[in-house]
């Protein structure tokens, strides 16, 4: 069996004679929920070695392929060149592409009054084909996010507001742009023995294909899909390899560049965590050429940061890179990022969610669809039988398009005002306040010290003693005072935001009445108050009472900082474990008198009260560490994390400099 492989290899393969083949993931295992199951590392381990796998047993998948990939390009041919670009690639080939976006129909149905048999034939499959990739691809996100569990940090993103945060890969991939190609290639003539398309990366996060097939361009005619061979990787060994898929039902899963821009970055330093290092696949195609009679045909479907997603890198929206690589207009381009294709273009509409994909008892609000009877509206007769309209609007009466993200929500309203951002409060002079932080921040009257500060806050530190079986704290935020908090994390598994959503902390507030509309009242003067945070709700409007008395706390605030000084031995009657490890939250803002958004300035931390020791992050069983481990661990409580994850974005950046300084066709999202 082995022996016939290697042979039909070297048969088939147009560049080398290596071959490869992806492990085969059992769909119905990936779709386990992984909790139940002894495999807790499905995946990780190949797309950490080689950056693909392929998923098999896709119900129904094989059957809706087959008819989808059959009558792909005689659709193309019926629909004609107007109404489907084609590009013609450097070594003569010639692609068509049909182009569409998630949560879309295809296009190209809609204005032909009367389609032909094949599109007929076409689209009736590619409905069900796109669902089942749909299907398949939140499997996946979901099965990733499990296996890199805590070894990853979060938010892996934000908006470049920070209103909001996509935590994990699930909730990024919930959220991404997601981009399908239907692609078609001929290569009649031979004059040219250049590769189709070169060697490069994807730039988005991860790529699901179902690999080429040589169809005939009659689909009447009796002759059987074929797999090609003519899709090349660079495996793990170093070398081009060809690969080999089954032509049944394999959907393959192909990390790109976006692993290294806003994954592997924020992989922690641990062995383990390391070990988790996603691999983007080089890879390239050489199609062989063939008959006119034969066209091969491919899909694909990329999935791309959120178009809200903030890029630090290149100061700029995720969406707004891509409509820039769109326009074609080199020179706004930012260096490090390669061109993009046309067949983008067609791609505008699902970009800019023109139409909403709501059922009726639904509002498109706060970027997804919300259901109008948890707002107490039935529909929209609710609001115009009260001579209203129905709107997507803030606390503060502002309307949204409902495709931004924020504490938006259905009502009846006739409001004409275009969301705004709340007031700021005075900010910090840098230049005097620079030099003040380390004198502020550092109080030798405890006995120990963590500093918060990251790359991405403002810097922060925690210092404590336990006096009388009592923790005596103090978090310094390096910021001016909209509020400031510290407390229990939510160590619940099902706990959302990384144990924020149902803890009990300590928040310091400028003042102490609050309301959505107008923010806080400061004539009472500052206060510190227990609450208990909404277990699904973040916006504060939600959990806004705080609970029992006023613990033995007081605040400092300057016009340059803010600290938060306590004494109490539990949260909301949640005693500390004082001979012990405690797991605790920090947030802190420094922009405005409404309760807004901590944005970077947050993080969950680990202490023992006694010992001092303490690091980011959940707590860690010793049992598990080996010796690497430990070592690294100690680097970590040493602080010393902000140098590699810096080292891993310039190698990154290199990496895609070299590429669109020596390949300046590269395409990012033309994987065939
Ligand atoms: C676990 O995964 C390995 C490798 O993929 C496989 O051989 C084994 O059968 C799996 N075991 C279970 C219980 O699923
Ligand atoms: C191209 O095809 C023609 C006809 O099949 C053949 O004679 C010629 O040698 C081929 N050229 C190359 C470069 O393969
Ligand atoms: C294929 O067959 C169908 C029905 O048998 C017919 O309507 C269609 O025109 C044929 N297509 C081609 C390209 O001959
Ligand atoms: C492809 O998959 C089908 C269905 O699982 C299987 O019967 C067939 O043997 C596979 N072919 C190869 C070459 O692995
Ligand atoms: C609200 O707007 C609707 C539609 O524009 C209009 O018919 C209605 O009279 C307005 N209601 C009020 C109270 O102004
Ligand atoms: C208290 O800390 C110890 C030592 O880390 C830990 O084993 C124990 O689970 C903690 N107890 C609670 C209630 O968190």
């Amino acid at each position: 069996m082995k022996l016939a492989l290697v042979s039909l290899a070297i048969l088939f393969s147009s560049v080398s004679g290596e071959s490869f083949s992806p492990k085969r993931i059992d769909y119905g295992m990936l779709a386990q929920d992984p909790l139940y199951m002894e495999n807790t590392s499905l995946i990780i381990n190949e797309l950490s070695k080689e950056g693909l796998v392929s998923v098999t047993n896709i119900p129904g998948f094989a059957q809706v392929k087959k008819q989808v990939m059959k009558h792909l390009h005689a659709c193309i041919t019926d629909l004609g060149d107007d109404a489907v670009p084609s590009a013609l690639l450097k070594d003569g080939t010639i692609r068509r592409t049909m182009a569409g976006a998630k949560g879309h129909s295809l296009s190209y149905f809609e204005s032909h009054g009367t389609i032909s048999h094949s599109c007929e034939l076409f689209q009736a499959a590619s409905d069900a084909f796109r669902n089942s990739v749909d299907e398949a691809t939140d499997v996946f996100a979901q099965r990733l996010s499990f296996e890199l569990g805590s070894s990853i940090s979060s938010p892996l993103m934000s908006t470049q507001d920070g209103s909001h945060t996509y935590e994990d890969v699930k909730d990024l991939v919930d959220s991404a742009e997601v981009l399908e190609h239907f692609h078609s290639y001929q290569k009649i003539s031979n004059a040219s023995t250049e590769a189709t398309i070169d060697l490069h990366l994807d730039q988005g996060f991860f790529i699901a294909f179902s690999p080429g097939l040589d169809v005939s361009v009659d689909p009447n005619a009796s002759q059987p899909l074929k797999i090609n061979h003519d899709f090349v990787i660079v495996a793990s060994d170093g070398k081009e390899s060809t690969l080999y898929t089954n032509e049944s039902d394999d959907l393959v899963f192909m990390m790109g560049d976006g692993v290294n821009q806003y994954i592997n970055n924020h992989l922690h330093q641990d062995s383990v965590a390391q070990n988790k290092v996603l691999r983007a696949v080089p890879h390239s195609v050489v199609l062989a050429p063939h008959d006119p009679s034969v066209a091969r045909v491919w899909y694909g479907r990329m999935v791309l940061p959120p178009r809200d997603a903030y890029s630090a890198v290149t100061d700029k929206s995720y969406g707004d890179l891509r409509d820039i690589l769109m326009s074609r207009d080199t020179s706004r381009v930012p260096a490090g990022l390669g061109c993009s294709s046309v067949t983008m273009r067609a791609l505008n509409a699902g970009g800019n969610h023109n139409d909403s994909p709501c059922a009726e008892d639904e509002l498109q609000c706060w970027a997804m669809c919300m259901p109008l009877a948890k707002f107490g509206i039935e529909n929209e007769a609710t609001c115009t039988d009260q001579d209203l309209r129905l709107q997507c609007v803030n606390p503060r009466d502002q309307f949204s398009t409902g495709f931004a993200h924020g504490d938006y929500f259905p009502a009846c309203s006739n409001t004409t005002q275009e969301v705004t951002p709340v007031p700021q409060i005075p900010q910090q002079d840098e230049d005097t306040c620079a030099s003040l932080w380390e004198e502020f921040r550092m109080d030798s009257s405890y006995d120990h010290h963590f500093d918060l500060s990251t790359d991405v806050n403002d810097g922060a530190s925690f210092m404590w003693s336990i006096v009388d079986g009592k923790v005596k704290g103090r978090l310094a935020f390096n910021n001016v005072f909209g509020w400031l908090s510290v407390g229990l994390a939510n160590k619940a598994v099902d706990a959302k935001k990384n144990g924020m959503n149902g803890a009990n902390v300590l928040i310091a507030t400028p003042g102490r009445e609050y309301s959505a509309q107008t923010g806080l009242d400061t004539s009472s003067g500052p206060v510190v108050q227990e609450y208990l945070i909404h277990s699904s709700e973040s916006s504060f409007r939600h959990w806004q009472t705080p609970i029992g008395e006023d613990p033995a706390a007081s605040v400092v605030s300057t016009e340059c900082f803010t600290a938060l000084e306590f004494e109490t031995d539990n949260i909301n009657d949640i005693p500390f474990n004082i001979t012990g490890t405690d797991e605790l939250i920090w947030a802190g803002n420094g922009n405005d008198h409404f309760m807004g958004y901590h944005g970077k300035n947050r993080d969950r931390f680990t202490l023992n009260w006694m010992s001092g020791e303490s690091y980011f992050g959940k707590l860690k069983v010793v049992e598990e560490e080996d010796d690497e481990m430990k070592k690294n661990n100690a680097a970590i409580i040493g602080g010393a994390v902000g140098g590699s994850v810096a080292a891993l974005l310039l190698i990154s950046l290199a990496v895609m400099k070299i590429r669109s300084s020596s390949n300046k066709n590269d395409v990012s999202e033309q994987a065939p």
